[in-house]
């Protein structure tokens, strides 16, 4: 159910770095539905082809590694000198996996960090002088790891940490050019790579889906529609937040003392 009128995003332009699966997809599928032209890009060709085919509305599709700065501007490039300066940019590739800090190499670690927190920088900086001024928006997708240490996921933690900085010291810098950049930091959700490796079995997933206030995974399209309203006018003077969309899994363990015995 969405409280958004259609044609909301109407001339907007719209780049999700990261958009090829999941929950970015699902971010640019909504903000294409709503009439912006949609560019996504990850590092597999084919599915990027395959993503911008199932968008549909004229969506593109690009490939880059966002660890690679020169081209991932190159691709940002290409999207303006198609469509004209991007108003909205969302940072949204990430890679993770359940492993022991002792158990991690040194690149291992590194990988992670480089593709989430890197990649953010690489995007954000990479659009400086690419986007709407004043008037765009920059969101990063983080996650709750980012604030709440979580075992086998130092890598995620303080890459994910890094991210929320970053769109801190972004919000501060870059708004006074009328740019505003805000984070959305997704709870456990369903369908997705993420939970896949995160969350490997049916134990596991009952097992987190019970301390979850609102007992349940999130919805891919309840991501998208957080992410919609964070480029609307109706956060024209919301910047540097980041905006959880958890169920309330932030909270805590949401199990009486008498469901944890
Ligand atoms: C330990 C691992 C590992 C694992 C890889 N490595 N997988 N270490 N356990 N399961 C190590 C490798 O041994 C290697 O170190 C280093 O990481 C780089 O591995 P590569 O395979 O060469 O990296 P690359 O090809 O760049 O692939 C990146 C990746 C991969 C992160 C490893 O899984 C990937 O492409 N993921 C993208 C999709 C994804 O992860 N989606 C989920 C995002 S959702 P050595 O020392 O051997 O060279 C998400 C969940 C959100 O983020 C929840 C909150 C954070
Ligand atoms: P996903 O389907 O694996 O999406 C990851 C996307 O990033 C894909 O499009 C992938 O395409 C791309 N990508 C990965 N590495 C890249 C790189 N180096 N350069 C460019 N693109 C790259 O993951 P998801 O589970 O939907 O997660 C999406 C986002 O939400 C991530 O930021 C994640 O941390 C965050 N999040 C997810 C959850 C969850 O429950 N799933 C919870 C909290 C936060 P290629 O593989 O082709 O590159």
């Amino acid at each position: 159910m969405s409280a958004f009128k259609d044609g909301l995003l109407n001339g907007k332009v719209a780049f999700v770095a990261g958009g090829t699966s999941g929950i970015n997809l699902g971010i640019a599928t909504r903000m294409a539905e709503l009439g912006a032209k949609v560019a996504v890009a990850g590092r597999d060709p084919e599915k990027a082809q395959r993503a911008a085919a199932g968008i549909g509305r004229g969506a593109v599709g690009y490939s880059t590694d966002v660890r690679d700065y020169a081209a991932t501007r190159a691709v940002m490039e290409q999207i303006v000198n198609a469509w004209g300066p991007m108003d909205i940019v969302v940072s949204g590739a990430a890679g993770n996996f359940l492993s022991p800090a002792a158990g991690l190499s040194a690149n291992g670690f590194k990988t992670v960090v480089d593709i989430d927190l890197l990649g953010t920088f690489n995007v954000f900086r990479g659009c400086y002088d690419l986007i709407q001024k004043p008037g765009a928006s920059l969101i990063a997708i983080t996650a709750g790891q980012a604030v709440n240490p979580m075992m086998m996921q130092i890598h995620a933690c303080a890459a994910k940490a890094g991210i929320n900085q970053v769109i801190r010291v972004m919000a501060m810098e870059w708004g006074p050019e009328g740019v505003r950049v805000n984070g959305i930091s997704p709870g456990p959700i369903a369908g997705t790579e993420g939970m896949a490796r995160l969350a490997p079995n049916p134990e596991v997933t009952k097992a987190l889906t019970g301390r979850i206030p609102l007992r349940r995974f999130g919805e891919i399209s309840e991501i998208a529609e957080s992410a919609v309203f964070l480029c609307s006018e109706s956060a024209a003077y919301i910047t540097g937040t980041i905006l959880d969309c958890e169920g309330g899994s932030q909270l805590g363990d949401a199990r009486s003392p008498f469901e944890r015995s």
